[in-house]
């Protein structure tokens, strides 16, 4: 039986942090989708399209279509897991202040259904203090953000937050 797990997230926008999950989450499992699922908490600076247009771009530059792909989908994880035969959800743990909420929505996920696993995969030390919100607060302010989210989104992030 094929090892499929989904990675899921909102990538607004995805960071080396993320890729580096996606590319050591493609060396354990035969497939690994990545999942741009709704989190009701947060409004977005790209729109959906926007975000996987530039995810399947990276995973070319990356050279990880085929065994990685993107998808989007409303509603819950745990109905998409179902209609698409996926019962590993992979998310990335970095130290503090991940543990609680990620606690959380693994325990919620298997209440929902049982059969689905979370696994984590601990991230990188050169990545565990990046999260997107971060990197566009540093963007904004004129920062370097080159060594934080892949080249090709580089300018997309800093034209679409000279825009707003
Ligand atoms: N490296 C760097 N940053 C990382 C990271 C990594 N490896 N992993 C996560 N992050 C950052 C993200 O950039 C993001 O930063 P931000 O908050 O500044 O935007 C933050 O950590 C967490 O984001 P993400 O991993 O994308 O998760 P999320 O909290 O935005 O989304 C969903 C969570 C979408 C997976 C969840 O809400 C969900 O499953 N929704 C579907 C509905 C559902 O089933 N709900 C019940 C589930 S409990």
């Amino acid at each position: 039986m094929k090892k499929k797990a989904v990675y899921p997230g909102t990538f607004d926008p995805l960071t080396f942090g993320h890729l580096d999950i996606i590319k050591r989450g493609s060396k354990l499992f035969d497939t690994v989708t990545i999942l741009l699922a709704k989190n009701r908490q947060k409004n977005t600076l790209f729109t959906l399209e926007e975000r996987i247009e530039q995810i399947k771009m990276i995973l070319e530059e990356e050279k990880l279509t085929g065994r990685v792909n993107v998808d989007c989908f409303q509603g819950l994880l745990v109905d998409y897991c179902k209609q698409k035969d996926i019962n590993i959800i992979l998310r990335g743990l970095r130290p503090m202040a991940d543990f609680d909420y990620e606690f959380e929505m693994a325990m919620t996920n298997r209440g929902l259904n049982s059969s689905i696993e979370t696994v984590f995969i601990t991230t990188d030390q050169n990545f565990f203090y990046l999260r997107s919100s971060l990197i566009k607060d540093i963007a904004v302010m004129g920062g370097d953000i080159s060594s934080m989210v892949p080249s090709s989104i580089e300018d997309s992030i800093k034209s679409k937050l000279a825009n707003r």
